[in-house]
């Protein structure tokens, strides 16, 4: 049984359609009529795309090519999410794209990542480079959380080895100010840029993503990586009232960048609120789950067929409150064995993860010997995406991730019937 009911799917082509000039998909009040370039944002025109195998980009007229679905609707990442049946398990690593990659750095160059993450064509390059290196399944959208508050000019850089700094931290009720709204077209062009590229061009999904409302603020309010988070912690505590405006305010940024991401072409979010295993399980549920139940419900209702993932590090005690944010996935950390965390999320919520990225550092063995664990806790049932607990350490050999990937395919069970 599926864990999730199957997308809508899109109307079916006809045999008798006629040639058009435009794309004809029946939805020319929104999307497509009279225009040279096709629209991500509607599926059909995606389909088309994909079967195409190239947006109309540079002019000029197309024919219409008849579809059978809509893209990647298909796609072993997709269907997991929506607790389908999978021909293999999907696999995809967080910072995947980054620096345990000699092309990532070969290419990056020196600077910020902000000033990198504002080249689309290199931010497509940095997107591609681990799909083609180890097969994954999908590809996550290279940016960085903090990218919406840096480009509404909060103060944000984000530092190497050290991660996101802010010279002037959130501190008291006028800093609210200092976060206004996001105009994606022109606070962000080159994020929409980089995923109408890559929406063209990769053959997986493209993942984008967005910093969950606590994650983002520890940094606006720490002014940098934390260890205690003694100064969100009293925020959220000593100034409840500013500390929900604050949270509603992160929050509709993430909405903002996530839409603007899947208006682009991404096919699923990722929502990472990486920091929120700090917290006690009554003060995620009373002051960080409401906004991001909000986050989840706005998003289903502008994008109903994009599957969504929360993640978070630590979580083990949080995870049956995440289950009830609203995504269609919670993202696992290799605390929690994934056999246990599945009880804990419950039946109708897909998980991904969850080997320790620790186990990728030494020999290929123990990598092997570490994902079979991961592979046979994940069980049977549909609904399991293999990735690591958390991030991709810098210090990995790509070639044990490569190996991690083959293994995961031939052997990964979770929703794979049996052939014949
Ligand atoms: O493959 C990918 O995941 C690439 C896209 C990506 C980056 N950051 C690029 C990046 C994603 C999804 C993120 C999310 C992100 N950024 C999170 C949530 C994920 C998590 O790890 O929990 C967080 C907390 C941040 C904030 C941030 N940015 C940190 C902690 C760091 C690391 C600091 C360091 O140098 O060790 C960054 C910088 C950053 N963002 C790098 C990359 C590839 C490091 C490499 C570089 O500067 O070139």
């Amino acid at each position: 049984m599926p864990l999730l009911a199957p997308a809508r799917p899109g109307p079916s082509p006809s045999a008798a359609d006629p040639p058009l000039l435009d794309s004809g998909h029946g939805r020319t009040d929104r999307f497509c009529i009279g225009l040279e370039r096709r629209r991500p944002s509607c599926s059909r025109c995606r389909a088309d795309r994909s079967r195409a195998g190239r947006p109309l980009r540079r002019g000029g007229r197309r024919e219409v090519v008849p579809i059978a679905a809509p893209p990647f609707e298909e796609a072993p990442f997709i269907r997991a999410c929506r607790g389908l049946s999978v021909d293999r398990v999907p696999v995809w690593f967080m910072r995947q794209a980054g620096r345990s990659l000699p092309e990532y750095r070969a290419a990056r160059g020196p600077g910020s990542i902000l000033d990198a993450i504002a080249q689309p064509e290199l931010v497509a390059e940095l997107t591609r480079q681990p799909v083609d290196r180890y097969g994954t399944d999908a590809a996550i959208f290279f940016s960085d959380i903090v990218v919406p508050v840096a480009a509404i000019g909060f103060g944000v850089d984000v530092a190497p080895g050290t991660g996101p700094v802010v010279a002037d931290p959130f501190r008291r009720k006028e800093d609210l100010q200092r976060l206004r709204p996001l105009d994606p077209t022109t606070d962000t062009p080159y994020v929409v840029d980089a995923v109408s590229i890559l929406a063209a061009e990769l053959e997986v999904p493209l993942i984008g993503f967005a910093g969950g409302p606590f994650t983002v603020a520890s940094y606006l309010v720490e002014g940098g990586p934390s260890k205690n988070f003694a100064a969100i912690k009293a925020l959220m505590h000593g100034e409840p009232l500013i500390w929900h405006e604050l949270v509603e305010r992160l929050t509709d940024l993430a909405l903002t960048s996530l839409r603007s991401q899947l208006d682009a072409g991404a096919s699923a979010v990722q929502v990472f609120d990486s920091w929120a295993g700090i917290l006690t399980p009554r003060h995620y549920r009373e002051l960080v789950l409401p906004a991001t139940r909000r986050l989840f419900a706005e998003l289903a209702e502008s994008h109903p067929d994009a599957p969504t993932i929360l993640f978070g590090v630590g979580t083990g005690e949080l995870l049956a409150s995440m289950a009830t944010a609203g995504s269609n996935v919670v993202g696992i950390d290799w605390r929690v064995p994934l056999d246990e965390a599945r009880r804990r999320v419950g039946p109708g919520i897909a998980v991904q993860g969850n080997l320790d990225p620790a186990m990728c550092l030494t020999t290929w063995e123990v990598a092997a010997t570490e994902t079979r664990e991961v592979l046979e806790r994940a069980g049977t049932a549909p609904g399991h995406v293999f990735n690591l607990g958390h991030g991709v350490l810098p210090e990995t050999d790509p070639a044990i991730l490569e190996r991690v990937v083959e293994l995961v395919h031939a052997e990964g069970r979770a929703g794979v019937e049996a052939p014949g």
